[in-house]
């Protein structure tokens, strides 16, 4: 004990340890041993495998945790799937207000949660007590009144049904709010499994359904490892999976859920930039990477892991930022006075120590303060990095650690390019005093969220997820809750019967040769030979030969998503006002050629009536999305600080679209034209059935000021094409109109850099339907939100 002077000299804090007395009589009446809540009940915890939880400030074994099987994870979703029509057929209300009770249970038994969480984690009793709980809560509440609104706001929308939800360990019960409370607001049931190293909260927070009287099977928690997230993803009656964790098993992930129809959102790794400007102002700054990188030991996905500053301050930052790091607190969790906890896990502990040696050998300058870590227990120093290049393991790989990297940057273009030299695009922090350099950046800088000012900040009116190889999918807002609903005519939406192409009549019954125009396609705005010099012969209804298409290879794919990557920066750039003009003047041209069209459209269809009703679909098709163009905007999100959110809607970047084998015409604008009115650049593929209608397109594309490179259409073989397509690494997003088989290998394709896939499994979409052909969906579908947080105040 220190002498009272001696404190009053060295202004040392003296330990403050939380009680546990609350969380151990809680772990004790289990005999420290869980099963699995199934059904509304926990299951027998001696019977089957099990596994242990440990304290990782301390190493001791906390609790014998049960190991889930497959027949754990069918049992579940048996009950879940037993459950759902009920919860659903509850409404609003009945919903509303068993979520607004479970985030009364939340802050009642909010100090037992917060102890539990710590001692399971290591994060500091600090964080758990103050963000992680209190969050928790908002998030069952927000929902809550999603709940009771979704009746009025979201008419003709259904749940998915059932939900498996696959969360990490680094933010246990939030990851758990963030993923149960939306979908329950919506209808859904749902099947969870939390991380095998934190498992305690979830477990509590059964319980806590069951005190509220949740309906049995309506949440269902099964503990295990990867095998048991693996069986959830297996399993066939599961309509939705939701997974946030690593990007290795996001990818085997997508891969095994390929074609089943189950809907996919996840939320990935992340390497986030943390860009400091000349003119920041540095006090503010330190802390802001204080909570960047060393909230919960830099174990946090959107950490502000790169530093990225303007030359001129580099050196008086660094020197501010050790003089901080000397000061930061490591230690006990559980004691309320320490800033940092301990690592999750010796595993994780090691692939810390692993990585930043790795920088070191790499040349990095490793830096950290002059007192060390615990000794017992997972505890590792914060650390700075400097002398690393942008192309170095330590500004390209998730560390999940209490790890930055700092880098200098001249101008702020040279700061964007830096901040998008990354296969992440999760969050950014941007620091400067000039609103209007800051407000500049943010739109620039590929990510999901951008803090001016800030760091780390979170609430469940705003909606969080990531660009590229950090996944898709938004949690939180308006946005995660349309993750967990679909238009209701969907379910009883039948197979296809997909036309195919018209085959050819009896040799020597066809016409005469006409003098045709040579098949190419349409790539930057030119009409292309095809690559290989092939052409594809198309055939009308009555099998006579109508013409012929050039039949595109891989490479004349490759040069169209070139060219749609030069235009979309320019077009998305364009006001949307003008954006509006274009595809307007689109219809006025279009409409001058309808004789030509409708001729066309006969003669593959053969049906000169339908062919009428298809252009004149079309043309009010086009109208649709040149009104959409300049109204799909953003929202202001009521966060409850002392900012404003700003939700901008942006475009998802270039986006293949398979088009429609039906109606070439109507299914062409209907997919092409709401991914161009939101300022996408598209590589389409063309129905094969009428490739034709697709080409005629090309002088109207040309006169309609649609600057090249914005529209690409690529014909031929979609066997030979698509794969290409659905695999390239420069596409941002595919859209896949057809059968279900076809539907699987876009999306297995797709797993490369993670890009984002909408696909109908073959499901019948009537494209005369305003409700089914056009419309919201296929807008939320184009783009993608992007939360900017601006403070405000002095
Ligand atoms: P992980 O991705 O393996 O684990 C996340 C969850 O997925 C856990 O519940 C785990 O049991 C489950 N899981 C593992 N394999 C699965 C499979 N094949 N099918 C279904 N579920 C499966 O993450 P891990 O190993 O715990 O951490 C490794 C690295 O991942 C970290 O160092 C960090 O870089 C990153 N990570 C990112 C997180 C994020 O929030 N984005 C969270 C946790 C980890």
């Amino acid at each position: 004990m220190s002498e009272i002077s001696e404190v009053f000299d060295t202004l040392e804090y003296g330990p403050a340890p939380e009680n546990t007395q609350f969380a151990n009589d809680w772990l004790e009446k289990h005999d420290r041993c869980f099963g699995h809540f199934i059904g509304g009940a926990y299951t027998d915890p001696s019977t089957g495998e099990s596994f242990e939880t440990k304290n990782p400030a301390t190493s001791e074994v906390i609790a014998q945790i049960g190991q889930g099987s497959v027949e754990h994870v069918r049992a579940a979703v048996t009950a879940a799937r037993a459950a759902q029509p009920v919860w659903w057929q509850l409404g609003s209300h009945g919903r509303a207000r068993y979520l607004y009770a479970i985030a009364r249970k939340i802050q009642k038994h909010a100090r037992l949660l917060a102890v539990l969480e710590t001692m399971d984690t290591g994060k500091p009793i600090r964080e758990s007590r103050d963000l992680d709980i209190p969050l928790v809560a908002r998030h069952f509440y927000h929902p809550a009144g999603w709940a009771q609104l979704m009746q009025d706001e979201l008419p003709d929308h259904e749940p998915l049904g059932v939900v498996g939800q696959i969360i990490p360990w680094n933010f246990p019960l939030l990851m758990l709010a963030w993923k149960v409370a939306p979908a329950l607001a919506t209808g859904n049931t749902v099947v969870l499994k939390p991380a095998e190293l934190t498992p305690l909260t979830a477990l509590l927070f059964g319980e806590l359904c069951q005190e509220v009287g949740l309906p049995a099977g309506v949440v269902n928690i099964i503990t295990g490892d990867g095998d048991t997230g693996a069986a959830l993803v297996d399993h066939p009656d599961v309509d939705k999976i939701a997974f946030t964790g690593s990007t290795d098993v996001g990818r085997v992930i997508r891969e095994a859920t390929a074609g089943s129809g189950k809907r996919l959102s996840l939320e990935l790794g992340g390497k986030s930039p943390f860009m400091v400007f000349e003119d920041a102002d540095l006090d503010s700054v330190v802390e802001g990477v204080v909570d960047a990188i060393w909230l919960n030991q830099g174990q946090v996905c959107c950490a502000g892991s790169r530093i990225l500053v303007q030359e001129g301050t580099a050196e008086t930052l660094e020197r501010k930022l050790r003089a901080r790091m000397e000061t930061l607190r490591i230690g006990d969790p559980l004691d309320k006075a320490v800033d940092m906890g301990a690592i999750v896990a010796p595993v994780q502990l090691e692939r810390i120590e692993r990585l930043v040696e790795q920088g070191r050998a790499e040349g990095a300058e490793v830096w950290q303060p002059s007192w060390s870590a615990p000794r017992d227990g997972c505890f590792y120093p914060p650390t700075l990095c400097t002398n690393v290049a942008p192309s170095d393991t330590l500004a390209q790989t998730e560390v999940f650690g209490p790890v930055v990297t700092m880098m200098t940057f001249r101008t702020p273009s040279e700061a964007v390019a830096l901040a998008n030299d990354s296969r992440y695009g999760l969050a950014a922090s941007i620091w400067s005093e000039n609103i209007n350099l800051a407000l500049d950046i943010a739109p620039q800088v590929k990510a999901g969220t951008v803090w001016v000012n800030c760091s780390n900040l979170f609430d469940a009116a705003s909606g969080f997820g990531g660009y590229r190889e950090s996944g898709y999918g938004r949690e939180g807002g308006e946005e995660g809750l349309l993750e967990y609903v679909r238009p209701a005519w969907e379910r009883a939406a039948p197979m296809e019967q997909e036309p195919t192409p018209h085959e050819p009549i009896v040799a020597g019954l066809e016409k005469t040769p006409t003098i045709d125009r040579t098949a190419k396609l349409y790539i930057g705005g030119k009409q292309t030979r095809p690559d290989g010099h092939y052409s594809l012969p198309v055939y009308g209804a009555d099998g006579s030969r109508v013409g012929e298409v050039g039949r595109g290879n891989s490479k004349d794919v490759r040069n169209a998503v070139e060219a749609a990557r030069q235009a979309q920066a320019g077009w998305a750039a364009q006001s949307a006002h003008s954006r509006a003009q274009v595809l307007y003047y689109f219809a006025e041209n279009l409409d001058a050629r309808r004789d030509e069209l409708t001729t066309r459209l006969a003669s593959l269809s053969g049906d000169a009536a339908s062919a009428h009703s298809e252009f004149e679909a079309t043309i009010d098709r086009i109208f649709t999305y040149a009104a959409w163009a300049d109204k799909w905007e953003g929202r202001v999100h009521h966060t409850p600080f002392r900012n404003v959110t700003l939700a901008m809607k942006e475009p998802i970047g270039v986006v293949g679209v398979v088009c429609p084998q039906a109606h070439p015409l109507l299914g062409f604008v209907s997919c092409v034209l709401p991914l161009v009115a939101v300022g996408n650049a598209v590589v389409v593929v063309p129905s094969e059935v009428g490739p034709l209608v697709a080409t005629d397109l090309y002088q109207v594309l040309d006169t309609s000021d649609v600057p090249g490179g914005v529209v690409n259409i690529v014909t031929g073989s979609r066997s030979e094409v698509v794969p290409t397509l659905a695999s390239h690494d420069d596409v941002d997003g595919i859209w896949h109109f057809g059968s279900a088989e076809d539907a699987r290998d876009v999306e297995s394709a797709s797993t490369g850099n993670m890009k984002r896939t909408w696909v109908t499994y073959g499901r019948a979409r009537n494209w005369f339907d305003r409700r089914q052909g056009q419309g919201q969906q296929f807008l939320r579908e184009a783009t993608q939100v992007k939360n900017i947080w601006v403070p405000y105040g002095e």
